[in-house]
């Protein structure tokens, strides 16, 4: 019988932020494994006897040695499952890498840089993590340099790649479609590879590009939870192995593979990467606070999230200024702060923008719905206290469109190919630096020549044939070209922000919110739909972020029928807007509307700070959520009823996040919505005028007892801590 021989060298390494521990080994001057991410380890561990204690045995019938899944597991090495890199030369044949490390490494406290050769091929490979900020999030890039003479592949370059707990058994994951996005699905840990991959040159419904790993029994507010989340828009792979020897690891790169010529350096793009040991609240917390402070700029940042109205829904095509003009006085009078003209204002000489298949490109103002331009409306919006947004989708094209008339080349295209139109549309090869400049220059007219202080940045189709002039595949090129035409654009117009659509949430992820301020969460309006999507996506995207608007009492996308309170009571739980033709409101939905449009603004400030908890209800038909603030002195908690209540009474919720000790007065605010079961009354002691006071631990440890309610309603309770013995 052989065993494995035991390594003469080990180097390790550690790095630790403030939720979590990486520590990295490297045998025989391997490249270096991650032999733990996860909860922070002692100080003062031994990591020498850490990798030794790791070292794992073998059965019968395998090779001699158990293969390294380092960052970057090899095949040369004998790594027998996915591997990090698939590497070929010109003629096809496989660079069966085995990296050396090299002798110095950066280890300090915020980062860690480990670099190796490979001397037969000429290549250098670089793994960082990097603590950002000092959230608890570490970031993570591979880096791959050509030092040779010759072109090389590279098929895929994972980036750093991380073992899993082999002691979780599955995977929250977001499948979703249009209008149905951050969709649930729990997938069991299984021998063999898991892989999500979006190919569609933006993020996508479907793949969600980042996923979290439970350990067994973690729920929302403990338990142990890996997540990751990759920052990029054009492209991703993620997978998850479990190798035949119980090892998991999990990879995550760009799926598009690319020539790496002589002195080029290729990156996986990064990855984030956050662990909590206090459940998926714990999770959310980090990486919530990642977005706000690593990732999101603002041009303004005292600025409170202004409320929106959007015309989409209310005329689609079909644009009037009167209408237009009207529609922005009663949005103003209901408490609209920015006024967003959506689709349907440019278009050419000859052809108006009157439904999908025409315009795109031409981003001229439609002299025929808009006579005298575009500053008339805006006059009347700014007059109205409000500021002014446009709709833009700046990456596309229609054939019938001056733009593609006067230049074909610049559509992505395949010679001798059909390309596959969406939404009749086309998209533009942002490879052509001609393409850009043009679109700059379009873009920085309508922002210099109008008071615009906001762009809804669409992008309603995905791309086919990715591949440039040169037939290269271009969606990682793409996204590059659309990430610095955003920060041309920002430097030229640096108080302009940006909302990231794509069909709704088609391009929402860590490397669109560099350069994005806002997300259009989903296409629905439908605030059953939304509560279900907002509870999801909570827990990657701080709530100031998530753009939820109130929609028509007749959903466009759903055809359901839906109280106001509950259509505003989502919408203020996110950043909030109106998005309907405000003519059909009657006078309750307008006073209830501008009740909790006033809700809105009284608690924006407070809501776009805290930290939010996911509850866990008692039962299934109930999504909740409570907002804390830093010293836990102030709660607002949303429970929404997304189905008929399955018991004969109500069951407690028991909320989360307070000072244990500390006493809160807690209020029902929306006690008029207290109208159900008509047949009897309960005297809910939330809804007097004291409301009731309870310490920090009744409240998490026994609960609230709210009122029945019917389906599609929600309930808002505030609560305030007492100072000293006030009661
Ligand atoms: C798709 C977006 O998601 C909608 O909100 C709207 O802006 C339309 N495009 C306009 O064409």
């Amino acid at each position: 019988m052989t065993t494995q021989s035991e390594p003469k060298v080990t180097r390790t390494w550690r790095l630790d932020s403030a939720c979590q521990t990486l520590v990295l080994a490297s045998y025989d001057d391997g490249l270096p494994e991650v032999i733990h991410w996860g909860a922070l380890i002692a100080v003062n561990e031994d990591l020498g006897a850490l990798a030794r204690a790791g070292r794992r045995p073998l059965t019968n019938g395998v090779l001699d040695q158990i293969g390294s899944l380092s960052v970057c597991p090899e095949e040369g090495r004998g790594f027998q499952g996915q591997t990090g890199i698939d590497a070929r030369d010109t003629e096809g044949r496989p660079l069966l890498t085995q990296f050396v490390l090299a002798e110095s490494a950066v280890a300090r406290s915020d980062a860690l840089v480990v670099e190796a050769f490979d001397e037969k091929y000429g290549l250098t490979y670089r793994a960082t993590f990097a603590i950002a900020v000092d959230g608890g999030v570490i970031e993570g890039e591979a880096e791959l340099v050509n030092r040779g003479t010759r072109d090389i592949h590279v098929d895929w370059l994972a980036a750093p790649v991380l073992p899993l707990p082999e002691t979780a058994s599955h995977l929250l994951e977001f499948a979703g479609r249009w209008t149905r996005e951050f969709a649930l699905s729990r997938v069991p840990i299984q021998r063999g590879v898991h892989l999500r991959e979006s190919r569609r040159g933006r993020t996508g419904q479907d793949h969600f590009p980042g996923l979290v790993v439970p350990d067994r029994g973690t729920g929302e507010h403990s338990g142990s939870a890996h997540a990751l989340i990759f920052a990029f828009s054009g492209c991703h792979r993620i997978l998850v192995e479990e190798l035949a020897d119980g090892r998991r690891q999990l990879q995550a790169g760009l799926c598009e593979g690319t020539r790496l010529s002589p002195g080029e350096t290729l990156s996986s793009q990064r990855i984030c990467l956050a662990h909590s040991d206090t459940g998926l609240n714990g999770l959310s917390h980090t990486l919530q606070r990642h977005v706000r402070e690593a990732v999101l700029r603002w041009p303004q940042p005292q600025r409170p999230r202004p409320v929106h109205y959007n015309c989409w829904e209310a005329v689609y095509f079909d644009h009037d200024v009167a209408t237009l003009k009207d529609l922005a006085e009663r949005a103003a009078a209901l408490g609209a702060e920015r006024f967003v003209l959506d689709d349907g204002w440019f278009g050419s000489a000859g052809q108006s923008r009157n439904d999908d298949t025409t315009s795109l490109g031409d981003w001229t103002v439609d002299r025929r719905k808009y006579p005298d331009g575009l500053d008339p409306l805006i006059d009347h919006v700014e007059a109205l206290g409000m500021n002014f947004g446009l709709w833009v989708e700046p990456e596309m094209v229609n054939l019938e469109s001056a733009l593609a008339r006067a230049h074909p080349d610049w559509l992505i295209a395949s010679e001798g190919r059909v390309q596959i139109e969406g939404r009749g549309q086309h998209v533009l090869d942002l490879t052509n630096p001609k393409v850009v400049d043009y679109l700059f220059e379009r873009l920085d007219a309508l922002l210099s020549e109008h008071s615009i202080d906001y762009l809804k940045w669409d992008m309603n189709r995905d791309l086919t044939l990715a591949v440039d002039r040169a037939g290269m595949p271009l969606l990682v090129r793409q996204t590059d070209a659309l990430y610095a035409l955003f920060e041309r654009l920002a430097e030229a117009h640096p108080s302009v922000e940006i909302e990231s659509c794509a069909s709704g949430g088609g391009r929402i992820d860590y490397g669109i919110l560099r350069h994005t301020q806002r997300v259009w969460l989903s296409d629905s309006n439908d605030a059953h739909e939304r509560w279900r999507m907002q509870h999801e996506a909570m827990l990657f995207l701080p709530p100031e972020i998530v753009g939820s608007h109130v929609g028509p009492r007749h959903c466009h996308t759903s055809g359901r029928v839906l109280p106001m309170a509950f259509r505003a009571g989502v919408a203020l739980s996110g950043h909030m807007g109106f998005e309907m033709d405000l003519r059909e409101l009657d006078g309750e939905e307008a006073a209830t509307l501008t009740r909790y449009t006033r809700f809105y603004k009284e608690n924006r400030d407070f809501l776009h700070a805290a930290r939010q908890f996911r509850l866990e209800p008692a039962r299934d038909h109930v999504r909740a959520h409570m907002s804390v603030d830093a010293d836990a002195s102030r709660f607002l908690l949303f429970c929404g009823m997304l189905a008929a209540e399955p018991n004969e009474t109500a069951s407690p919720l028991k909320l989360a996040g307070l000072e244990p000790e500390a006493l809160y007065r807690v209020h029902l605010w929306n006690r008029d919505e207290m109208t159900v079961p008509p047949t009897r009354s309960f005297a809910s002691p939330l809804v007097g005028d004291d409301g009731l006071v309870l310490s920090g631990s009744a409240l998490m440890r026994v609960g609230l007892v709210l009122p029945l309610a019917f389906p599609d309603r929600m309930w808002i309770v505030t609560g305030e801590r007492l100072e000293g013995n006030q009661s």
